[in-house]
């Protein structure tokens, strides 16, 4: 049993701490939102996570996870994990580390007793040296190892992939630390690699990793944009490619281009990182900037369709940057809307997503309607346009879905629906990555 703070209560840091309860270990989560602490206290989990509500429950009842505001209570643990958000800084496109640093001097002075602070938010090479620096200007007398342990897991994905993570990376360049990381990650001994690393090391695989990933997204985007050229099918060009075993199937989807509060922020980081050293980068680059103009190209693609339609209605089918989460940062569906409203003034948009309702509306206001359901999404419309995988889009009864509709155009940037069954039914389907008129 080990005692550990996690300061920072969002997507990464909440699902961490309940993870890190269930297996017994004591935690605090501490958090500046007293309203959000306030929820936690109250046993709402504040953000939509597959399996956290029921894991939560658990072990708030077990007595092993508490929460507060104040961080001379963080401070007090053996191992305090810092995990607030690094988010880009729209000027520079670097991470912005003012909450990791604004965490570290307000800790530095009230550790007392040898501490391990591990930095799990995604930040640039030498920011664990930075913390490190900070802390001992403002306090000499304390004793402290700064720790990287970058977090890998997959928003909707939380608990599983803290479960069951392909690797943990440990990066430190002091052996002190590593005795009580060992006994902290035994559960997964023989479940996980473990890999053990300098600090630098660690910090620059988390950016290495979720840009390559991302650079897969756009070389498939890519691909698919040449099969709609030249008559072969994205579907099979994906499987063919992914069956190779060097290559894999993950993360060879077309889609709208990727999103999220990782992939955009750490690809530009990347770039300004390696920039900073006098490396030029261009494939990420180019990943960043094919991912910037499929947006814009999603949102004319859909406006093909309804450029002759006066005042056409458009129904939105989900808002969150993917399935299986509420989160709306950097969502392509919210800058497919957006650039839609951009280009055609007199376009009505009626959007529906199973989650991000209440996140979206802080972004598009009254921009568009937002509808119960996705049936009501659809009532009028001339196209329907699916911007997010959710599951239950695809599992949609499309009879009634057509009943409700003045025109039968879908425009599917996701490929989830069933081409057949929807052409038998009427409907001019449009999906990536294919001749439209194949
Ligand atoms: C990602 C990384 O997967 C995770 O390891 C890291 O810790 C955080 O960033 P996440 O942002 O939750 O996780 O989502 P992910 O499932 O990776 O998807 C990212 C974006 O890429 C989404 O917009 C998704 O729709 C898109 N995507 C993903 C594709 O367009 N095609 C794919 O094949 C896979």
């Amino acid at each position: 049993m080990v005692k550990i703070s996690i300061i920072g209560t969002g997507y990464v840091g909440l699902p961490t701490g309940v993870n890190f309860a269930n297996l017994g270990n004591e935690v605090i989560c501490m958090d500046k939102d007293a309203a959000k602490i306030e929820k936690l206290n109250a046993g709402k989990t504040v953000l939509y996570e597959n399996e956290l509500p029921e894991l939560f429950n658990k072990v708030l009842k077990s007595g092993k996870l508490k929460f507060t505001t104040q961080m001379l209570v963080a401070a007090d643990a053996e191992l305090i994990f810092i995990t607030v958000g690094t988010p880009i800084n729209p000027e520079t496109k670097e991470a912005d580390l003012q909450y990791i640093r604004a965490v570290a001097s307000e800790l530095a002075p009230l550790l007392t007793g040898y501490k391990i602070i591990v930095i799990k938010s995604t930040v640039p090479v030498g920011t664990g040296a930075e913390v490190a620096n900070l802390i001992h200007t403002i306090n000499p007398q304390a004793e402290f190892d700064v720790v990287s342990i970058p977090e890998f897991l997959r928003e909707g994905f939380a608990i599983y992939d803290l479960q069951n993570p392909d690797r943990i990376v440990i990066g430190s360049d002091s052996e002190r630390p590593l005795a009580k990381l060992k006994e902290l990650y035994e559960p997964w001994k023989g479940r996980s690699h473990l890999l053990f690393t300098k600090r630098e090391s660690a910090e620059l695989i988390k950016y290495a990793s979720n840009a390559f990933l991302a650079m897969k997204i756009s070389y498939i985007n890519e691909i698919s944009d040449l099969c709609e050229q030249c008559g072969a099918d994205i579907e099979d060009i994906a499987k063919g490619i992914g069956l190779d075993s060097r290559i894999g199937h993950k993360f060879l989807r077309t889609g709208p281009g990727y999103g999220g509060s990782c992939f955009p922020k750490d690809t530009n980081a990347l770039y300004m990182i390696a920039n900073k050293f006098g490396v030029e980068m261009s494939l990420v680059a180019t990943t960043i900037k094919r991912n910037e103009a499929r947006k814009v190209a999603m949102a004319r693609r859909i406006n093909n369709y309804i450029v002759n339609i006066n005042s056409p209605v458009v129904a939105v089918w989900g808002l969150a940057f993917k399935a299986d989460t509420d989160d709306v940062r950097d969502s392509p569906a919210i800058e497919i809307v957006n650039n839609l409203l951009g280009i055609n003034y007199a376009v009505t948009i009626k959007a529906f997503d199973p989650q991000a309702m209440e996140n979206a509306r802080t972004l598009l206001g009254n921009k568009v309607s937002y509808c119960p359901d996705l049936y009501a999404a659809v009532e009028g419309a001339d196209i329907l346009a699916v911007l997010t995988d959710w599951h239950e889009f695809a599992e949609a009864d499309f009879a009634k879905v057509a009943s409700h509709m003045r025109n039968k155009l879908i425009v599917d940037v996701r490929n989830l629906l069933n081409e057949e069954k929807l052409k038998q039914l009427g409907f001019v389907y449009n999906r990536l990555g294919k001749r439209q008129n194949d």
